[in-house]
């Protein structure tokens, strides 16, 4: 699908369908009524006759409008104009874009970008176009032998703008979008491939491969090898069930100046998360191979600043593994020491993703990142607490927090923040090592990243768990590509914030 802006009166548009919004109770929106008049109440007519009231989401579909140069009028629903919100943009979007893929016209020049969104502006509305529009047509379906492919797919999206001033505008928030949507897109792809496909090995390979895609980009894979002469304990030992050997990617993007510290990336790789020997339920199983969504967003992100050339030097870290139950592996009780030196009793083999995430986030420490975020599918515990709309974000840097914060605000990824303390590393206390990995059963997302907190004491860092936000179950089940949109808003941020300095060190 092709995106472009332009700006010109609807009646002129020499297009396949023109998009424009009726809000309810039959109220034409600023460009209907331009539309109605030109056609002397064509269609004004055909909504008092009630075939269409103007709720959300309701369609209908008009030929030969007199006195027009399309083919076809789309009247698009949009709910009551006093409760049209961010949320309701996007689905309508998200709705136009599925009704358009079906009736083949195959392009359209689309109006609803002139509906006022409270407190976004008009880059925000076209780069959440194209965002809702591609997330709209996403199939996964290449393990499927027959594709249910539109007859004539829409191909062609012409987003509109008030006049040519705003062209230039528009089309930066178009590339923006597209590149958002590709990372979204590439983090899904990842992440809905079965575990017997993306394993540890896979994820390095794709890595390698995006190092060939774009000039900036380099990847290292760091091999069982190389962690024991590490002393990655932690990682390893979360790796010794596994036949395929673990990995931990190391890719760095630098698309900023030479000396610029970069911001760092890690994002949790577990493959297929069984628990190991505290083996999880049976039921719902199948969905641990979405424990690698930490990875492939950070994978996504990056595709998505290489793609718009963002100004910004970053590092991204992946350690990647299975965790399965064997017979000669980690069991409740063992302890091993992390490449920090600090020795962990591992006390419950489920808790592998901060036994993971913690040597990668020493090893990040040669890279003097000027800030660290991890991402993880860490707890079900996070589910609990914010369920599936919210990411939990934790962290030991104010500005960090805020800024992350916001990024979820403007992109629609949301994120919220958790407490931490001391009072909650005290349940990280073990009677034999320096920490245990497991905090009990209250407050499991904050215990799990007190866990790693320990980790990053040296850095500004935040940790978001993305356990709800990740995937989804049921009959819809796959993955969201969240937080690609959040992530990627932030790194654009940092580039077009006045001081830098906010969340670098020293702030
Ligand atoms: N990958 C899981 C977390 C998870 C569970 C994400 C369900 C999404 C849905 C993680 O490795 C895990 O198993 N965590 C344990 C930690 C516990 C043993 C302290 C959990 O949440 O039960
Ligand atoms: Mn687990
Ligand atoms: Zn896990």
């Amino acid at each position: 699908m092709d995106f472009n802006v332009k700006s010109g009166l609807p009646e002129k548009q020499r297009t396949a369908c023109v998009v424009v919004g009726i809000f309810e109770p039959r109220r034409l929106s600023e460009t209907a009524e331009r539309l109605d008049e030109v056609s002397e109440g064509f269609i004004s007519n055909i909504i008092r006759r009630g075939d269409l009231e103007g709720k959300l989401g309701h369609t209908l579909l008009l030929h030969n409008l007199p006195n027009t140069l399309c083919e076809r009028v789309l009247l698009v629903g949009c709910g009551r104009e006093r409760e049209f919100s961010d949320t309701l943009y996007r689905k309508l979007i998200a709705k136009t874009t599925i009704v358009l893929n079906e009736i083949g016209a195959m392009e359209s020049v689309n109006y609803l970008t002139e509906l006022s969104v409270k407190g976004r502006n008009l880059h925000w509305k076209l780069r959440q176009a194209v965002e809702s529009a591609r997330a709209a047509l996403y199939r996964f379906d290449q393990f499927k032998s027959e594709k249910k492919a539109a007859r004539r797919p829409l191909r062609k999206v012409t987003l509109t703008v008030p006049s040519r001033r705003e062209l230039a505008d528009g089309e930066s928030a178009i590339q923006e979008g597209i590149a958002i949507a590709e990372g979204v897109a590439y983090a899904k792809n990842l992440a809905n491939l079965p575990a017997n496909i993306c394993t540890p090995t896979y994820l390095a390979e794709q890595s390698i491969d995006l190092a060939k895609q774009f000039d900036n980009i380099s990847t290292t894979i760091i091999d069982p090898p190389e962690m024991e002469k590490l002393g990655m304990g932690a990682l390893l030992a979360v790796a010794k069930g596994a036949v395929h050997p673990a990995k931990l990617i190391v890719i760095e993007y630098r698309g900023g100046n030479k000396n610029d510290a970069p911001i760092a990336l890690v994002g949790k790789g577990v493959t297929f998360d069984s628990g190991g020997i505290s083996l999880k339920p049976a039921a719902g199983m199948d969905e641990m191979k979405y424990d690698m969504c930490g990875a492939a967003a950070v994978l996504g992100t990056l595709t998505a600043i290489a793609t718009i050339k963002l100004p910004i030097n970053v590092v991204c870290l992946v350690p990647a593994t299975e965790n399965l139950p064997s017979g000669d592996v980690t069991k409740p009780g063992d302890i091993v020491t992390s490449m920090s030196g600090k020795t962990i009793e591992i006390l419950n083999t489920d808790a592998e993703g901060r036994l993971i995430l913690c040597d990668a986030l020493t090893y990040c420490e040669r890279f003097q990142p000027k800030v660290i975020i991890d991402v993880a599918t860490l707890t079900g515990a996070c589910l609990v607490a914010l369920g599936r709309h919210i990411s939990g974000l934790l962290g030991n840097h104010h500005p960090l927090i805020h800024d992350l914060l916001n990024a979820g605000k403007i992109s629609g990824d949301q994120a919220w923040e958790l407490p931490m303390g001391d009072a909650y590393q005290q349940q990280l206390k073990s009677p034999f090592a320096d920490l245990a990995n497991i905090g009990g059963r209250e407050a499991g997302t904050i215990t799990a990243a007190c866990f790693l907190a320990n980790f990053t004491k040296k850095h500004h860092w935040a940790h978001l768990d993305i356990a709800g936000t990740a995937w989804r179950s049921g009959d819809k089940k796959g993955a969201t590509g969240r937080p690609v949109p959040l992530l990627t808003q932030y790194l654009i941020d940092q580039c077009r914030s006045d001081e830098p300095a906010t969340n670098g060190k020293g702030s």
